[in-house]
């Protein structure tokens, strides 16, 4: 009996001394410390191991990582080797669901997964087995079975209000592989600026894609700073960018927005719109009234050619058409337009955007793509085929699930990064008020949706506007650490979700921030942050 208690205040205290050093965010459906107590230690000239040359991605990740973080060069696949780490992918080891699992052990570190993807994840656990405080190498003997929850785990960002070079979309990028996330939304047109090269169109960039001056201050603002703001991608820029994520297990979805928030399109192009301009680059942010012309037929032409350049670009299957926030002011007054709704027998101009949506949904779902579109596509009808992105709260994917449409949850409440995370936020933001744990309070699949339509909620993602934002500093500080909430949400399991647990591994992920040297709210240690702000 004695021996008995001995032997379970050890396995207790072994537990609490492990459980401090490995801290894994998303956190692992299983995840056991070994009886035997001890520790593998990587060491420069460590080598991975693998067969197939598609793991090279993943070696190469944790490679980089390693030099990067820890100043440890790890050898690969060298010709004689002994302990190290093991990456097997064995179509027998595990599904296409993407899990893994990890085996740290006194022969080394074993990662098995039945695709790349699974083995990336895998690389990503080992990577947080490293206590990122102490910088230690030592990696606790364990074992973790591990599979995503959600297939769709996305993040997007807005380069639109303000523009980010390649180099901060990358990291962006890292930053969601660390996490395990699959999907970066990437908000590429709007009014304020048009970001993509277009070679049938050039003045899509050379005019559309500098504005003049941009408002100081929160909407509707104090003046105008007279400071022109550019940028664009050009394709092999873009490239360049789809290939670094792919190179992550993560897919690019471009947005190319449409009917509205179409300014600097029609700025570029003014026959695109109902009137014909001029028009301009816009320097304040909210809805215009300037959309594309319903009623020209050269408004698809020129649509489907962009889709044209596009659709090659991003291997994505899907595309994102925007849809949202389009104002009904020009197609009232616009005689095309009015013709067109004549023509089809439209009920009124709500129709006419569906008539809109239906007709690019035909041409992007012949080059074999399917079009997302945010939720006020349901109104007026739904195109047949289209994804819907739920962002005025969750009723509009409620609904398209219900009518059999696949969907994408990313209510304002909960995923709009660009809120304040603390209620004592003294940097300019959007408003809004979502702390990390009304992040982590989220859950993808509403109580309101009948059980049997559950399978059409892909799963979530959370939108960085950037009208606040106009710097990669301010994107880190908005994103961290409500991501590492998120990141959770979306992979791990729902039983599993657990604050409090949750709060203790978030402090060990706060020293990983430091690691990565970003930037990041420390809300999370301010009491006053979650009291709030009398109004
Ligand atoms: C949106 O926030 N307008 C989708
Ligand atoms: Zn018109």
């Amino acid at each position: 009996m004695k021996k008995i208690l001995v032997g379970l205040l050890v396995a207790l205290s072994l537990g609490r001394e492990l459980r401090a050093q490995v801290s894994i965010i998303p956190r692992p459906a299983e995840m056991s410390l070994s009886q035997s107590k001890g520790s593998f230690t990587l060491s420069t000239g460590t080598p991975i191991v693998y067969k197939q040359q598609g793991l090279k991605k993943s070696a190469g990740f944790l490679k980089t990582y390693l030099q990067d973080f820890y100043n440890l060069n790890l050898q690969e696949n060298p010709k004689q080797t002994s302990k190290g780490v093991y990456l097997n992918l064995d179509k027998k080891s595990g599904t296409a669901d993407n899990s893994y699992s990890l085996t740290v052990k006194k022969e080394g570190v074993f990662i098995n997964a039945g695709t790349e993807t699974g083995i990336f994840y895998g690389v990503q656990s080992l990577i947080q087995t490293l206590d990122p405080a102490k910088k230690s190498l030592d990696i606790p003997f364990l074992t973790i079975k591990d599979k995503p929850r959600f297939d769709y785990r996305g993040m997007h960002l807005d380069v639109s209000r303000h523009f980010f070079p390649v180099s901060f979309v990358k990291k962006y990028i890292d930053y969601l592989a660390l996490h395990k996330m699959n999907y970066f939304h990437w908000h590429l047109t709007d009014d304020q600026g048009w970001r993509i090269e277009i070679k049938k169109y050039p003045k899509l960039t050379e005019v559309g894609s500098v504005r003049k001056g941009t408002i100081i201050g929160h909407y509707p603002g104090t003046g105008n700073d007279n400071t022109p703001h550019g940028g664009f991608y050009t394709q092999e820029q873009i490239k360049e960018v789809v290939k670094y994520a792919a190179d992550r297990y993560i897919t690019v979805v471009p947005e190319i927005e449409m009917p509205g928030h179409a300014s600097a399109a029609l700025t570029a192009y003014p026959y695109l719109g109902c009137t014909g301009g001029p028009y301009k680059v816009q320097e304040t942010w909210g809805v215009f009234d300037d959309v594309f012309c319903a009623g020209n037929d050269k408004v698809f032409t020129f649509l489907q050619d962009v889709i044209d350049e596009v659709a090659p670009l991003f291997p994505s299957k899907y595309i994102h058409i925007g849809g949202d926030e389009c104002p009904k002011t020009s197609w009232k007054k616009c005689p095309k337009c009015q013709q067109r709704i004549k023509d089809h027998k439209l009920k009124d101009e709500h129709e006419l955007q569906s008539y809109f949506i239906q007709r690019m949904e035909k041409y992007v779902n012949a080059k074999g793509k399917t079009i997302v579109g945010w939720d006020e596509i349901l109104e007026g009808g739904l195109a047949p085929n289209a994804v819907v992105m739920s962002w005025r709260g969750e009723e509009g994917g409620i609904e398209a699930a219900k009518q059999n449409h696949y969907v994408m949850m990313t209510p304002g409440g909960y995923m709009y990064f660009d809120h304040s995370q603390s209620a004592r936020e003294d940097s300019l933001t959007f408003g809004g008020f979502t702390t990390v744990q009304k992040v982590y309070s989220y859950e993808p699949l509403p109580a309101a949706l009948p059980v049997a339509s559950h399978k059409y909620i892909l799963g979530a993602q959370a939108n960085v506007w950037t009208e606040y934002i106009t710097n990669p500093a301010k994107v880190e500080y908005q994103i961290f650490p409500r991501m590492s909430a998120l990141s959770e949400v979306l992979w791990s399991l729902k039983e599993s979700r657990d604050w409090s647990d949750f709060e203790k591994r978030l402090k060990v992920q706060f020293s990983r921030y430091d690691l990565w040297k970003v930037n990041y709210s420390r809300a999370f240690f301010d009491p006053l942050s979650t009291v709030k702000k009398e109004k």
